[in-house]
């Protein structure tokens, strides 16, 4: 392999650019030209892409969000979308393509490679560490530290006023944020849409424990809950205390930037040189991911198919402490 492309697709997440520098300087290093692509699928499709070397990808592992920007592509999940891709890698002589993104992303990456027989290797960069095959994703930690962060000024003024706040993470229909960000930041409790949200369980602990020896808290809610967002729950519990001065705050995607913190830098490092070396020793299809803190390789298909689980001990944790 000579040449290969990059790009990063889907929601950003910090620590992209870090794994976008290990790429570029794993390939030079390795004799390989790079070509990064602007904007995900779309840059590929429009062939918007500019050759990378090792000094381009200076000054960046820091920085939060992605250099080449990203994008959510409708057009290339057509068989045209992406047959006009393949001809642009072709035409530049790239036979190999690292993406970096989440499963939407790595479903492109397989059907693209299926097609027209261009290698792949994923790099997972997702906040929402729902991917099947590896402990942590991209910009996962950072995301939850972003979130803690948040909180714990929340709760600052949530006990100057003896005040209820309901504390809505990002993690589309996973939990993972919420589950985390609510052991840190020692929230009273944690909606997540893993486990059947009980509201009446939730108004039943709210009445006895916390009405007679707290008088503010903190409930986090996964934006994916089955029990409904932050707005909707605090309604329904504030049906219930009338008396109780509820609020909502919804994080949002102040949680997809900043700075990527250190463990985010290390491993998209780690999951950039991997992706690179994977495909030039003939890999394809795979995702990198870290198991057990190894790097471990897992079939896009697998990746894509299953949802990562959450731990039950975190649950038990979670319910023993709040
Ligand atoms: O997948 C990352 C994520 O931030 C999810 O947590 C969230 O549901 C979604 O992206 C938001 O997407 P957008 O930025 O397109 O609104």
């Amino acid at each position: 392999m000579k040449h290969i492309g990059v790009l990063t697709s889907g929601g950003d997440s910090p620590g992209m650019n870090a794994c976008v520098r290990a790429v570029v300087r794993t390939a030079t290093l390795n004799g390989m030209e790079v070509t990064g692509f602007y904007r995900g699928y779309e840059g590929l499709m429009e062939d918007d892409g500019v050759a990378l070397t090792r000094y381009d990808v200076r000054n960046i592992i820091h920085r939060g969000g992605t250099f080449l920007q990203t994008a959510r592509s409708a057009e290339f999940r057509t068989p045209e979308g992406r047959a006009k891709a393949a001809a642009h890698l072709r035409q530049r002589g790239i036979d190999g393509l690292v993406v970096i993104g989440g499963d939407g992303s790595f479903t492109g990456a397989k059907i693209l490679s299926e097609e027209h027989g261009i290698a792949v290797m994923g790099c997972p960069g997702t906040i929402d560490n729902d991917l099947f095959g590896t402990d942590y994703t991209i910009g996962y930690q950072t995301a939850v530290d972003t979130a803690v962060e948040a909180v714990d000024k929340i709760r600052d003024t949530a006990a100057s006023h003896n005040r209820l706040f309901f504390v809505e993470v990002m993690g589309r229909d996973a939990g993972f944020i919420a589950l985390r960000t609510g052991i840190a930041a020692g929230a009273e409790g944690v909606l997540i849409p893993e486990t059947p949200t009980d509201l009446n369980r939730l108004v039943a602990y709210l009445q006895t424990d916390f009405q007679k020896k707290r008088r503010s808290g903190i409930i986090i809610v996964a934006e994916g809950d089955d029990g409904g967002g932050a707005y909707d729950v605090a309604q329904k519990v504030q049906a219930q205390f009338p008396d109780w001065e509820t609020k909502v705050t919804v994080l949002g995607h102040t949680q997809r930037g900043g700075k990527p913190n250190a463990f985010d830098r290390i491993l998209a490092s780690r999951m950039g040189h991997a992706a690179v070396l994977a495909l030039h020793s003939g890999r394809s299809r795979e995702m990198v991911g870290v198991q057990g803190n190894q790097i471990a390789y897992v079939p896009l298909e697998q990746a894509i198919k299953h949802h990562a689980s959450i731990s039950p001990y975190l649950l038990e944790l979670v319910d023993a402490l709040s």
